[in-house]
C-alpha cells in the first residue's frame, strides 16, 4: 500500500479479495491513509466489507470492470491483485493514469494441473511489458520474500522497516488482525483445510 503503491489520502483503490487475510490488512491500510476502496468479494462478506467503509463488488455475480468504472469513471490509483490469470489485464486497464497496479498472487491457477511457476512467469512478463510500454501507469509484482537471496541485509533492514510500521499500525488502533480461529499445532491438518476451505473470515493461527 505505501512502499509499492505510494498511495495518497483522497485517491480510490482497488483491492481483489477485500475480506481476505491480505485483504483485510489492505484495506485498514488504505482506510487509515484516508483512501477510498472499492473490495470484490463473495456476496456474504459485503456487510462486513461496509463496515470498514468498503464499497463491495460481487465477483461471483457482478461484471467487475464495468462497476468499478461506473463506481471511478477515471480510473482507479491502485489495484491490488493476488488472482492473476486473465483478469489481471482488466486489473491493468482499470487503472488511471499514474496508477499502479500491485499483483502479488496468482489465485486464479491454484488448482490448475501443470506447471506451477508457468502462470508466475507469465505474470511477471506481462509486468515486465507493461513497464516497458509508455502508458504513464506502472506494475510491479509484490513479493515479501523478495531480494532474500540477492542482499541479505538490504532484505532485512526493508523487512524490519516495513514491520515497524505495521506493529506501529497495530499499537495505534490502525490495524486489526482477523483470527478466524486458533488450533493447536498437532491439529495441522483440520486448520489447513479450514484455511482453504473458503467458511472462514481472517486467518487460521496454529499454537504450538
Ligand atoms: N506475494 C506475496 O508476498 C504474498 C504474501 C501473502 C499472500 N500472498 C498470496 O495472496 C493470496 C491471498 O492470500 P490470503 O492469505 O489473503 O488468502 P485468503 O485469506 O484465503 O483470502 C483470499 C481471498 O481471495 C478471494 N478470492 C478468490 N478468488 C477470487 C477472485 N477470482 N476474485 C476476487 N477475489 C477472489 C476470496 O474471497 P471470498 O471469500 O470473498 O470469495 C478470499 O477471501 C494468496 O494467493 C497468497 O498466495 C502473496
Amino acid at each position: 500500500m505505501h512502499r509499492t503503491a505510494r498511495v495518497r489520502p483522497g485517491q480510490t483503490v482497488l483491492v481483489h479479495g477485500a475480506n481476505g487475510g491480505v485483504g483485510t490488512v489492505l484495506v485498514q491500510l488504505a482506510r487509515a491513509a484516508g483512501v477510498q476502496v472499492i473490495g470484490t468479494a463473495s456476496a456474504r462478506h459485503h456487510d462486513a466489507l461496509r463496515a470498514h467503509g468498503v464499497v463491495p463488488v460481487d465477483y461471483r455475480t457482478e461484471d467487475v470492470p464495468a462497476r468499478v468504472r461506473a463506481l471511478a469513471p477515471g480510473g482507479v490509483d491502485a489495484v491490488f491483485d493476488h488472482v492473476g490469470g486473465p483478469g489481471i489485464v482488466d486489473s491493468w486497464r482499470l487503472l488511471a493514469p499514474g496508477g499502479t497496479l500491485v499483483a502479488y498472487g496468482t489465485a486464479a491457477t491454484r488448482d490448475a494441473t501443470g506447471s506451477k511457476q508457468w502462470p508466475v512467469l507469465k505474470l511477471l512478463g506481462r509486468v515486465w511489458l507493461w513497464n516497458a510500454l509508455p502508458n504513464r501507469r506502472r506494475a510491479h509484482f509484490y513479493n515479501v520474500w523478495a531480494g532474500r537471496a540477492l542482499s541479505k541485509a538490504r532484505f532485512r533492514a526493508r523487512l524490519r522497516a516495513d514491520l515497524t510500521q505495521v506493529f506501529t499500525a497495530l499499537q495505534r488502533g490502525d490495524l486489526t488482525p482477523r483470527v478466524a480461529a486458533r488450533l493447536p499445532l498437532t491439529r495441522a491438518a483440520e486448520a489447513l483445510r479450514l484455511a482453504e476451505s473458503g467458511t472462514v473470515a481472517g486467518k487460521v493461527v496454529l499454537n504450538p
